[in-house]
């Protein structure tokens, strides 16, 4: 997770706000208690981490109907990538939205990150063009 933080803030000019020990203490808390607000699959080669994915469940009210899969975060190592464990992670979180019965995986790319667009349609994705993601953050809430 450091390494795509790190990877990430390469494809930005904005600074981070949070501190790093913040945003880890928040991930601990919130991915690893009681009731995870996550799941993570890790690619390892040997013991070794290579890649993770991270996904929640949740559900599409719009014309099919089903429970579906927000994929939120997916890293390969550099050295690994292009021998396919990015497919493999996708194909696995699919498998898990295909066990509960679910009808799509949806993920959020940036548009800085043509490269993952690329690899995202190579896999069959395809963009949600009338449907843009608003934020609503707490510092507005009234
Ligand atoms: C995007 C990423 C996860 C892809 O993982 P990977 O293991 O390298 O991808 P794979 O080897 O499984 O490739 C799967 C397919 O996508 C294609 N692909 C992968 N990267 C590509 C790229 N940059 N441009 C075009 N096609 C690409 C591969 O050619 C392959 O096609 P094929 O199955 O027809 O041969 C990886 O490059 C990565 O971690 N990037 C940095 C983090 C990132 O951007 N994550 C996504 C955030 S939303």
């Amino acid at each position: 997770m450091r390494e795509f933080d790190g990877y990430l803030q390469g494809l930005t000019k904005d600074k981070r706000t949070v501190s790093t020990s913040e945003r880890k203490a928040r991930l601990l808390r919130d991915g690893f208690g009681k009731k995870p607000a996550f799941r993570c699959i890790i690619a390892r080669e040997d013991t070794k981490p290579i890649g993770y994915l991270c996904y929640h469940e949740g559900y599409d009210p719009d014309e099919m109907r089903g429970k579906v899969i927000y994929v939120i975060d997916l890293f390969v190592t550099s050295s690994a990538r292009g021998s396919g464990i990015g497919r493999m992670l996708m194909d696995r979180v699919a498998d898990v939205c295909a066990n509960m019965d679910g009808i799509a995986v949806y993920v959020g790319v940036w548009r800085r990150n043509p490269k993952a667009i690329k690899f995202y349609m190579g896999i069959g994705a395809e963009f949600v063009e009338d449907v843009p993601f608003m934020r609503w953050g707490k510092e507005r809430w009234l």
